[in-house]
């Protein structure tokens, strides 16, 4: 059974009605199954298992601290992009030696503490961050640990907003840079280059572009190696793709068939770094409608979810499946056609933007002011792209474990608004 599913005509996240946590918490409100969580990152796990995989779930995805514990229990190490996420990923109770460090513009004090916490390696995106690494790592007396950031100029096929393994990307090296600052590295004793980075973008729904970047990796390995490197890592990042109007996400299984045959002919351990796949269809956006009105030919649901909670809708035109909690209209498999009983709507949020919005002109069951409305794949840059625009304090999370309820997050309250302002005198 679906972790989120409909029980005569009323929607549950596992054993708990989706509208009696709206009436204990509020709306907005943010709903994760932690058994859906858990059962994605098994899939990873299991999928990889011959290629003996370091799982690096993504913080930047969702860094709520339960959710980086849950995934720190169940045997997950991380991907961080930030000192603030590394601060996270110590504060979940994780261990830090084997968590990887990846962006293209780290700090000095960020490379500072990612070395004291003794993290399995830098993904490094340039000479100027390889000197600044290594310059640190020299003033500390460690040797720094790195694996080098390859763009292998694969298209992934996916929004522009979000593909990184293309040339003209600001991620990563081209080969030919990549293999002198390779020889660099040799020369210098303050770094070791222990393996080799690549993220191709997200979300990816084919198999191909993993295939055909891990044929390319598998060549730079062999390379490295005669020239006297210790490669042991194998690093292919994220970008697994899920479903959010169908059944279009494939199974981790997929990827597996074409990256385990080219780790193995690497002849390295695998990193991998799911975000999205593990807590994408993890959680709904339950909302709540305020009002609704007809305008200009349209019928507009305006409910007290917006762009500030959920903003990829307003950012990458993305798609989220949605439907009232309590609906005697089944969910159908795919939302996009014509169903009988329902009307084209745009369900729209309170702020003054006309990017506000998480559905246009998508037939849904009649609303009025006071239903509970559904956002679901929401837990996947959800929570983390959240702001507080037009003074909206972010919403509650709960955590649903069977029957059990956690609050993992309070709502922000008006008073936390302004708590890091001062008034000038
Ligand atoms: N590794 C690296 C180096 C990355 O840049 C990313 C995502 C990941 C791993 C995780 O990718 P995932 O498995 O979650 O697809 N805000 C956008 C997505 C931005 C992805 C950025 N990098 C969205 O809402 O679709």
């Amino acid at each position: 059974m679906s972790s989120f599913h409909y029980r005569s005509d009323e929607l549950y996240c596992e054993d708990v009605s989706v509208s009696r946590l709206a009436e204990e918490f509020g709306t907005p409100l943010w709903i994760y199954s932690k058994a859906y969580l858990l059962g994605q990152l098994r899939q990873i796990q299991e999928a990889f298992a011959a290629a003996e995989p370091v799982i690096c779930y993504s913080v930047k995805a969702n860094s709520n601290l339960s959710i980086l514990k849950a995934m720190s229990e169940a045997g997950s190490s991380f991907d961080v992009v930030s000192g603030g996420e590394l601060y996270r990923v110590k504060a979940a109770g994780a261990d830090t030696t084997k968590v990887v460090f990846a962006g293209v513009g780290k700090t000095d004090e960020e490379i500072r503490f990612a070395l004291e916490s003794q993290i399995l390696m830098f993904d490094v995106e340039s000479e100027a961050e390889l000197d600044a690494i290594a310059a640190i790592a020299g003033d500390m007396d460690v040797v720094a640990p790195i694996a080098l950031r390859l763009n292998p100029d694969v298209d992934a096929k996916t929004h522009a907003k979000t593909t990184t393994g293309k040339k003209g990307n600001k991620f990563g090296m081209d080969i030919e840079r990549f293999q002198e600052l390779a020889a660099k590295v040799l020369r210098d004793s303050r770094l070791k280059l222990l393996g080799i980075h690549i993220h191709l973008g997200s979300p990816i729904l084919t198999t191909d572009p993993y295939a055909e970047a891990g044929a390319k990796a598998v060549e730079v390995v062999k390379g490295l190696r005669a020239a006297g490197h210790d490669i042991q890592w194998l690093n292919l990042g994220g970008g697994f793709g899920i479903s959010y109007r169908g059944n279009e996400g494939l199974p981790a299984s997929a990827y597996a068939n074409v990256i385990v045959p080219a780790v193995k002919a690497a002849g390295c351990r695998l990193a991998l770094e799911p975000g999205r796949f593990i807590v994408g269809n993890s959680a709904i956006l339950c909302t709540q409608v305020v009002f609704t009105k007809r305008e200009g030919g349209k019928l507009f649901v305006i409910q007290d979810g917006a762009m500030n909670d959920l903003i990829r809708p307003a950012m990458y035109d993305s798609f989220h499946r949605l439907w009232p909690v309590k609906s005697t209209v089944a969910m159908p498999d795919l939302v996009e056609s014509e169903i009988a009983g329902c009307e084209k709507t745009d369900v729209v949020g309170p702020i003054c933007e006309s990017s506000d919005y998480f559905a246009k002109d998508r037939y849904l069951p009649p609303m009025q002011r006071g239903d509970l409305l559904a956002i679901f794949s929401a837990g996947a840059y959800g929570t983390a792209m959240s702001s507080n625009y037009n003074s909206r304090p972010r919403a509650t999370e709960v955590l649903v474990d069977g029957g059990k309820v956690t609050v993992i997050r309070r709502r922000e309250t008006y008073a936390d608004l302004i708590a890091q302002e001062l008034l000038e005198e």
